[in-house]
């Protein structure tokens, strides 16, 4: 096990430069199945989440490379239509290959992918939308067995309770490219991560229209190309490393990222007193100050986003007054609160707010991280904490930061990765 030791009070200053986009990659990976050809993929992050999603691709009869981050995959045996729960059951992403192979082979089992930390995460309304479209499926002992040889365009209206759902969207979108006729897809997510996907569907060969909206036109195809994608900038990477200039009273510019698809994060940053100033069109400049508190509440795109809520929580835990977060997207997604309670933090969680009252100084302190973006905030916690913080669990960064502790080390912070055996006693009771 790995764990950060982090010396706290450096400012950070110098350019950071973000990597592709997890969120992003992962459904353009499973796009791939879509086309018997070879398809590349340029700017992928080497993350662990990415290795998974080629495992799961090698898993259903594809080769692939990973090289200087860039991807190729090559689908050689269409038989292969299972996705295995050992794999699917640990990233929630790789449910996204239900949809292709129900486009391009007709058929798919695919393990439900369970819930995590930050919640249930059911995939009901992604089983609405291949219903919608004819697939015959059933749910038998844990797996999705679908049948999608007699699929017709239709429209789906693919709002939750919760608002759109990102990967559901993509899954529909991919399941309907191929399906004779035209889908209308109602209260789609309007993330960038799925006007990507749509992007390079589109260079494959697909006729999609309206993608980055609530409403999208799918034409359906007989084939797909393969493709030549290029992967957006991390829109939580930049948030993360905003919020590290922001923490540290640095001074910051973060390169490779675009700034049009953060309007919500950086409206609220500048409210906490952060300069912030695009200075290029793939480059945005944090420069820190005295933080002063603000009110945020998540909600999907273009809204504040729920995955920039634990980073933010704790740069608000150093903010000169009151602040309350509210979470109306993951209402659980609090973990990383108790834990920057032990570094001093004076924070209360009510419902799915919680409410911050700042204090001078953070207290360096051992944390454990509980999941990607909570583990991130103890990182940034850290970074300005009094002494020396250990963070556990870094594993969790590791899914979705591409080499964080170089990344800030080249700019100022004293951060070191180093070995830990975590004793059997804590693990048990952790396990409780
Ligand atoms: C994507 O997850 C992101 N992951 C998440 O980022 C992000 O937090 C989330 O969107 C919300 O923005 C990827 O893109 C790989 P959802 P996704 O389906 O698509 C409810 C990170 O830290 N819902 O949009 O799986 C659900 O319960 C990760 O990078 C249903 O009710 O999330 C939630 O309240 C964490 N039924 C809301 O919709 C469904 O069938 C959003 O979920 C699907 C979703």
């Amino acid at each position: 096990m790995h764990k950060f030791v982090i010396e706290g009070g450096e400012k950070l200053i110098g350019d950071v430069r973000i990597s592709g986009s997890k969120n992003e990659v992962l459904p353009i990976l499973a796009a791939t199945l879509l086309s018997e050809e070879k398809s590349v993929i340029r700017n992928v992050p080497n993350l662990s989440d990415v290795r998974l999603m080629l495992e799961i691709l090698e898993e259903l009869g594809c080769r692939t490379t990973f090289e200087n981050h860039t991807v190729t995959v090559t689908p050689y045996d269409l038989n292969r239509i299972v996705a295995s729960y050992d794999l699917v059951s640990q990233m929630r992403a790789s449910f996204c290959v239900l949809g292709p192979l129900l486009s391009s082979r007709k058929r798919a089992e695919v393990s439900l992918p369970g819930g995590c930390v930050i919640g249930v995460r059911p995939v009901d309304l992604h089983l609405r939308g291949i219903k919608a479209l004819g697939v015959n499926y059933e749910l038998d002992h844990g797996y999705v067995k679908a049948d999608g040889r007699n699929m017709r365009g239709t429209r789906i209206f693919l709002g939750g309770n919760s608002g759109s759902t990102v990967t559901g969207t993509a899954n529909i979108l991919m399941a309907a490219v191929m399906a004779k006729g035209t889908t209308f897809i109602e209260q789609a997510a309007p993330e960038p991560e799925v006007e990507g996907l749509a992007n390079m569907l589109n260079s494959m060969g697909a006729k999609i229209s309206g993608a980055g909206s609530h409403r999208i036109e799918i034409q359906g195809v007989d084939s797909l190309r393969g493709a030549d994608y290029d992967v957006q900038p991390d829109r939580m990477e930049t948030a993360t490393y905003a919020i590290a200039a922001a923490i540290t009273k640095g001074d910051l510019t973060l390169r490779n990222s675009k700034y049009e698809n953060l309007i919500a994060f950086w409206e609220k940053l500048k409210e906490t007193g952060t300069q912030v100033d695009q200075v290029a069109d793939d480059a945005v400049r944090i420069q820190g100050c005295e933080i002063q508190p603000t009110d945020i509440v998540t909600f999907s795109y273009p809204g504040f986003p729920t995955d920039a809520q634990a980073p933010m929580i704790a740069l608000l835990a150093t903010a000169n007054g009151i602040s309350i977060v509210t979470d109306t997207i993951y209402p659980d997604r609090f973990m990383h609160v108790a834990e920057l309670i032990r570094m001093g933090a004076d924070i209360r969680k009510q419902n799915n707010s919680a409410i911050i009252h700042g204090v001078k100084n953070l207290s360096g302190a051992q944390v454990m991280g509980a999941d990607l973006r909570a583990t991130a905030a103890l990182v940034l916690a850290g970074l300005t904490a009094k002494g020396t913080t250990e963070v556990h669990r870094i594993y969790h960064l590791d899914r979705g930061y591409e080499q964080m502790e170089q990344k800030l080390a080249q700019v100022g912070a004293n951060i070191q990765r180093a070995e830990y055996n975590p004793s059997r006693r804590k693990s048990d009771r952790n396990a409780a």
